[in-house]
């Protein structure tokens, strides 16, 4: 059996759109009861001794949504930083930011880096959320800081290996993922977390994101717990 404590869990919400447009409600409707099932999905991941929780909130790719979207999708965020801001200081969770989040707005960028900042030194849980996030984004800057690195000496190509990219990711202390999520019956990983993901467990549902609850994210903990993780090598071998 996998432990369940000491994990790291990223979720692909997916899903909201086809909500709403179920309910014949516009999609923004489906991104306010995603973000609500976002605040649930937290407060579980917490109450279970999930170490690290990753969640992809808005990708690269999402500033090419219609403006209105984009924009109602950045009031959103801006509201979920001032609603779990208390939840997030007081639990002992440390909030992180994985994107280029040079990109998102100056008021809404402002409060996240607050929130980063007063949430720095609570070790409990990790909630990393992915904005402005693309993972091929992420390995380009990957290798430009190594570069830089290179070109003033403080490192050796010749020494380059998985830690040195590992300590040049966006959260070097993010370590790599055990369980992914991705509902609304997609079964892509849609440019997310690549490095991180090499030997993570998938799970697939088709339950959309705002109908996702904690009888869902129990269920997959529950699978996650009963996969064998071979990571490359034999059966025997694992039983040594
Ligand atoms: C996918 O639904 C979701 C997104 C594009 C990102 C928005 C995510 C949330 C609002 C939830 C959490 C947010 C925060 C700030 C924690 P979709 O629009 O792609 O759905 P569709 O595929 O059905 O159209």
């Amino acid at each position: 059996m996998n432990d369940l404590q000491n994990i790291h869990v990223a979720i692909i919400m997916d899903g909201n759109g086809r909500w709403a447009k179920k309910r014949g409600l516009p999609r923004a409707f489906g991104h306010k009861e995603g973000v609500n099932t976002a605040k649930r999905i937290l407060k579980y991941a917490r109450e279970k001794n999930i170490h690290t929780l990753s969640m992809f909130a808005f990708s690269a790719e999402n500033w090419f949504r219609p403006k209105e979207e984009v924009s109602y999708l950045m009031q959103l965020l801006n509201e979920y930083a001032l609603s779990e801001w208390d939840f997030i200081v007081n639990n002992n969770v440390k909030f992180v930011i994985s994107g280029r989040i040079d990109l998102i707005p100056d008021k809404t960028r402002q409060l996240l880096l607050d929130l980063i900042d007063a949430s720095k030194n609570n070790k409990g849980m990790i909630l990393n959320l992915a904005l402005s996030y693309s993972a091929k984004d992420e390995l380009v800057d990957t290798i430009k800081s190594i570069y830089n690195k290179v070109a003033v000496g403080e490192l050796s190509i010749d020494d380059l290996d998985y830690d040195i990219i590992q300590n040049n990711l966006y959260i070097p202390e993010i370590q790599n993922i055990d369980l992914l999520i991705r509902t609304s019956g997609e079964k892509r990983l849609s440019n997310f977390m690549l490095w991180r993901l090499a030997y993570a467990e998938l799970f697939f549902t088709d339950v959309l994101w705002p109908d996702f609850d904690e009888t869902h994210f129990q269920e997959a903990l529950n699978e996650f717990s009963h996969r064998i993780r071979r990571f490359g090598q034999t059966d025997e071998q694992l039983k040594r």
